[in-house]
């Protein structure tokens, strides 16, 4: 039996951060609604020279190194993104020109927004679990700052840009225990982000109904840890890590609540990061492997929630 595992993870975080503080002078919020409601207090912005492909191929880069792994290596490239460059080529395919490694299949994935990683890592399982493929690199970079309106409060404060890799190998053990997607178009209109084209040039902002939204969150997520869980007769006790989305501090509270983890247990970056959709769960992990946080061994429940609506999650010993 073949089964995949983390063999090593990266990120990358652009320079400038922009505080809460600064979005004061910017719309009419306080840094206390936005700590008080979100749990933000900062978030990083792409220079004008970055964008989601030199975000990913910081990460992807990082996360080759911790795995002792070249880019020849790589057996196929996942990029999840709700904001590349191009709609094509894609972005892993521009990274994979970046990384000269002409062959290998690569794609994009940007119809889950924020759950794109989660879709993205269990398609890369799938591959190495047929024998298909033995190593694959997953991103999650998104450069949300250019797809925000900056005069709308309500959804300016909320994102961040960064990115985030996953190197996945073969393994004889897993790995990568299971992983669980979901979707349900009905709830399309509470997050949606138009595109662009000919007969309507500029790519429009973000479009989020919160307070819905919110409690979708809550209430799949909530089910999603139930099935993780039941799937593989497991106990909330058996937990070692939730890596969550970093969308709403109470949301966070919430999945920890239903798994009884502490928050020492959860790994938080959305203080710092703010919400970076699909970047922000490799994100995540990554910081807490590099703290030394996360030790091999221990069982992590990954999980994702974005517009379509789309969710999932992934258990993984790490
Ligand atoms: N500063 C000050 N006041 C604000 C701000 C702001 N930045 N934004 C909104 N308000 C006001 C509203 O206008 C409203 O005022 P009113 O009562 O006078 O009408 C009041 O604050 C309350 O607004 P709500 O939208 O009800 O606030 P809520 O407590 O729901 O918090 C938030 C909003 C933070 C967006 C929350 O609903 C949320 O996090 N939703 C879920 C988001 C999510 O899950 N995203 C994950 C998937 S999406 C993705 O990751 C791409």
């Amino acid at each position: 039996m073949t089964y995949s595992k983390i063999v090593g993870t990266g990120s990358y975080l652009p320079e400038k951060v922009l505080t809460n503080f600064d979005l004061e002078k910017m719309v009419e919020t306080t840094n206390e609604w936005i700590v008080e409601r979100t749990g933000i207090r900062n978030r990083h912005i792409a220079a004008e020279h970055e964008d989601a492909v030199t975000m990913a191929e910081e990460a992807g880069r990082a996360a080759l190194k911790a795995a002792g792994l070249t880019p020849a290596d790589i057996g196929m490239i996942i990029v999840a993104s709700t904001t590349p460059s191009m709609v094509f080529p894609s972005t892993a395919c521009l990274l994979q020109e970046r990384f000269g490694i002409a062959g290998c299949p690569a794609f994009d994935l940007n119809a889950s927004a924020c759950a794109g990683f989660m879709y993205g890592f269990s398609i890369a399982d799938q591959f190495i679990r047929t024998g298909a493929i033995k190593t694959a690199l997953v991103i999650g970079s998104e450069v949300m700052s250019r797809v925000v309106d900056w005069k709308d409060r309500s959804t300016c404060v909320l994102f961040g840009d960064g990115a985030g890799a996953v190197v996945l190998g073969a393994s004889k053990e897993p790995g990568v225990v299971s992983t669980h997607l979901h979707a349900d178009g009905t709830h399309k209109d509470v997050l949606y982000l138009p595109l662009g084209n000919k007969k309507s040039p500029n790519i429009e902002s973000v479009k989020m109904l919160g307070n819905q939204l919110f409690k979708l969150a809550v209430n799949s997520l909530g089910d999603l840890c139930d099935e993780t869980l039941a799937a593989n007769n497991l106990q909330k006790s058996d937990i070692d890590w939730l890596i969550p989305h970093q969308a709403n501090m109470r949301i966070i509270q919430a999945m920890a609540k239903k798994l009884d983890l502490p928050l020492e247990r959860v790994v938080i970056t959305l203080d710092e990061q703010g919400n970076t959709s699909s970047a922000s769960i490799p994100l995540a992990l990554d910081k807490a492997v590099r703290d030394g946080q996360i030790k091999r061994g221990q069982m992590l429940i990954m999980e994702g929630f974005g517009g379509g609506l789309a969710w999932g999650s992934a258990l993984v010993k790490y």
